[in-house]
């Protein structure tokens, strides 16, 4: 049978009348083998990239939105409301737009990338944006959540995590097992708590004999988890997780500390490198929030982390054209000059 989208395909994992499902056929998104980066280490790994960009909105966000706005169906529930670094409301909105539900995002006014507010609007979201960051606008969507009939969609609402555990499901059944370690960028700290969550239940119900250790990495600017404090004013050139104060913040500790994995943090330029690398090197364009998972893998393969053969998952969790102000930022500019064989042959080295 085709694809039917994850709630689906993993029906026993939920609790839901097949009847209310809304979806855009999410999931099953390709775990991409690297071609360079894990093999150029002195001790090598057996590196996979979970490609999430490749989901219908182009982030992971879709796998949590297709079952929180099912479940929102099933409730009786007519409107819902997000605060968003981009992906969530890109998500949201094109999940409401399906399901016929109202749609309001709240947005860090001029800190989301332009394909995600293009996404939300036009999907056709009620778009307000805020002079505040994402943590400011979180705690005005939880309090209009719990005084009026509208149905949160962040991550808070239980079924987000419940349909992003699947990333977890879709490896092992590609691996047979769980990889050793699996590695995300850690904002809201949703998805890492998600997957820790899938492993877990993949490994309850016999399908897996091992669990992963979880690594998270967030941005130097933005790490409250690493620092052990909320920050005031988040930083970082990777919006998507431009948070101080994460919503899943003990869970994803949980995660860790189960798991016997760590939460650390890299740096913008790290960042960038990686998505750089990511894009040269591996032919793979992600957003560069998605590339501090392998940032962090580099940088503690520098530090001698790895013995070499381990199998290593990142999850790569948004698609590049996400922030396409970016890509070109950090790009060689194209050349622009007459339409002449002899100019043009000279730029290519011939
Ligand atoms: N990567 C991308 C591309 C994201 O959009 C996010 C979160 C994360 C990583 C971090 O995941 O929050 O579960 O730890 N984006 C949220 C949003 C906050 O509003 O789109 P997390």
């Amino acid at each position: 049978m085709s694809w039917q989208g994850i709630v689906k395909h993993y029906i026993d994992f939920f609790s839901i009348d097949e009847k209310n499902i809304i979806t855009l056929l999410e999931g099953n998104t390709p775990l991409i083998p690297s071609v360079c980066i894990g093999k150029s280490f002195e001790r090598p790994i057996n590196l996979f990239f979970k490609y999430e960009g490749l989901n219908p909105t182009g982030s992971f966000k879709d796998r949590g939105m297709t079952y929180a706005i099912s479940k929102a169906v099933e409730s009786g529930s007519k409107a819902v409301i997000c605060a968003s670094t981009g992906n969530t409301s890109a998500s949201a909105a094109a999940y409401s737009a399906r399901a016929g539900l109202k749609c309001i995002v709240l947005i860090p006014e001029g800190k989301i990338a332009l394909g995600k507010l293009s996404q939300a609007m036009i999907h056709g979201a009620k778009v307000i944006q805020i002079k505040g960051n994402f943590d400011d606008a979180l705690k005005i969507v939880k309090e209009i959540s719990e005084k009026y009939p509208i149905t949160l969609v962040n991550s808070l609402n239980p079924h987000r995590l419940e349909g992003q555990k699947t990333g977890a499901f879709e490896i092992c059944d590609v691996l047979k097992n769980a990889p050793d370690y699996h590695c995300l960028p850690v904002g809201n700290a949703g998805n890492i708590s998600a997957y820790w969550m899938g492993y877990k239940e993949y490994r309850s119900c016999g399908k897996i004999n091992s669990l992963p250790k979880m690594l998270g990495f967030q941005a130097e600017g933005s790490a409250p988890i690493v620092r052990g404090y909320p920050i005031e004013k988040p930083e970082t050139i990777a919006t998507a997780i431009r948070i101080g104060n994460p919503a899943s913040w003990d869970k994803a500790v949980k995660a860790r500390d189960e798991s016997g994995g760590l939460i650390d943090m890299v740096s913008d330029d790290e960042i960038i490198k990686a998505y750089k690398l990511l894009a040269e090197k591996e032919g793979v364009f992600c957003e560069p929030a998605s590339s501090a998972s392998v940032a962090g893998i580099i940088k503690l393969s520098e530090r001698g982390f790895f013995q070499g053969g381990e199998t290593v998952v990142c999850t790569l969790t948004g698609h590049g054209l996400k922030d396409p102000d970016n890509a070109i930022a950090n790009s060689e500019k194209p050349s622009s000059i007459e339409p002449n064989i002899s100019d043009i042959l000279k730029i290519i080295g011939l």
